[in-house]
């Protein structure tokens, strides 16, 4: 892993050291303020053997974005980068082939030592890049999802949804595990007020044909990069892409033809088959994962695997 410390109003230079326990004072700021943020991405290797990281300038734009929300110190994005070059080439070896990938998993926290600090931010905070390799998300095959409709429940509070934060996924954790126990469901799917947001670690696409919905950028969901990227690439295929704030309501009746999915860096796009909402089930099209989702998650997994050319300059080889 890359480790790097704030200290005294700077971050000083970053060590390579094995990936092991870390020492951290009881009184640190993020174990009892929750000053933590992180990210998500991935490397993929080439059919010639190179290595490609994929959007890591937008990755790390919004784990600076995320540090400004916490009032944590903010990484200086050259210096991430180059950890994050550091443990790509580091663990070279340990890049699987498509469709598997490494994962990298930037972690930032405030270190401060001090539990009178409820209302005070860390001045000291630790930043790391650790690594894992990852295979197949549908080794099992691609299976579509259960989806429990929740209109009741929140994942975080309205400002830190944008937010890359622990907290929000501790929030997130109790409701879908109720919902898998009472209804069987994969995920739960935010839709606090009845506007549909996102689930607890993707976000929600409705697609037919010709067409793409997806929430409007706010504070109170996480601006993935997959949905970017997934956006950008039905603008290319000439699809009508509407960014916006829709109910329930509305979401069901474009499930009765429409397809349904939710995107993320782990699976890039997973149709959804049935939605629960009220106690009733939905079906959503012909309840398997959708002819439109498959082709989308497909242009951009060639993409990332460099099958397809990289006309929006995604991948960056390392
Ligand atoms: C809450 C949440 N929403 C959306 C996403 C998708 O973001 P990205 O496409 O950048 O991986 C993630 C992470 O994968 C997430 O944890």
């Amino acid at each position: 892993m890359a480790v790097a410390t704030f200290q005294a109003g700077r971050w000083g230079d970053y060590e390579i050291k094995p990936t092991a326990p870390i020492e951290i004072s009881p009184a640190a700021h993020v174990l009892h303020y929750a000053s933590t943020c992180f990210e998500g991405f991935k490397a993929f290797r080439w059919k010639d053997g190179s290595i490609h990281v994929f959007r890591m300038d937008r990755h790390i734009a919004r784990m600076r974005q995320s540090a400004r929300q916490l009032v944590l110190p903010e990484p200086d994005p050259e210096q991430l980068a180059g950890m994050v070059r550091a443990v790509i080439g580091r663990c070279r070896d340990a890049v699987p082939e498509a469709p598997g990938a490494l994962y990298l998993r930037p972690i930032l926290f405030g270190t401060t030592a001090n539990i009178g600090a409820a209302a005070t931010p860390a001045v000291e905070a630790s930043l790391l890049v650790l690594a894992s390799p990852v295979w197949d998300y549908f080794a099992g095959g691609m299976k579509p999802l259960r989806i429990l409709v929740d209109d009741q429940n929140t994942r975080s509070a309205a400002h830190l949804g944008m937010v890359k934060t622990g907290g929000n996924y501790a929030a997130a954790m109790g409701p879908t595990l109720a919902a898998r126990a009472q209804y069987q469901v994969d995920q739960v799917l935010f839709c606090p007020g009845g506007e549909v947001q996102e689930t607890g670690a993707a976000n929600f696409f409705l697609i037919r044909d010709g067409e793409m919905l997806t929430r409007s950028l706010d504070t109170t969901f996480l601006h993935g990069v997959t949905r970017d990227s997934l956006l950008m690439l039905g603008r290319d295929i000439g699809f009508q892409v509407v960014e916006g704030v829709f109910d329930v309501a509305r979401m069901l009746a474009w499930a009765e033809t429409g397809e349904a999915a939710l995107s993320g860096t782990a699976a890039v796009l997973a149709g959804v088959g049935t939605l629960i909402y009220d106690k009733k089930e939905y079906r959503v099209g012909s309840g398997e994962v959708g002819p439109l989702t498959q082709a989308l998650r497909a242009r951009l997994v060639a993409i990332q695997q460099g099958d397809s050319p990289d006309v929006h300059g995604w991948l960056q080889a390392v």
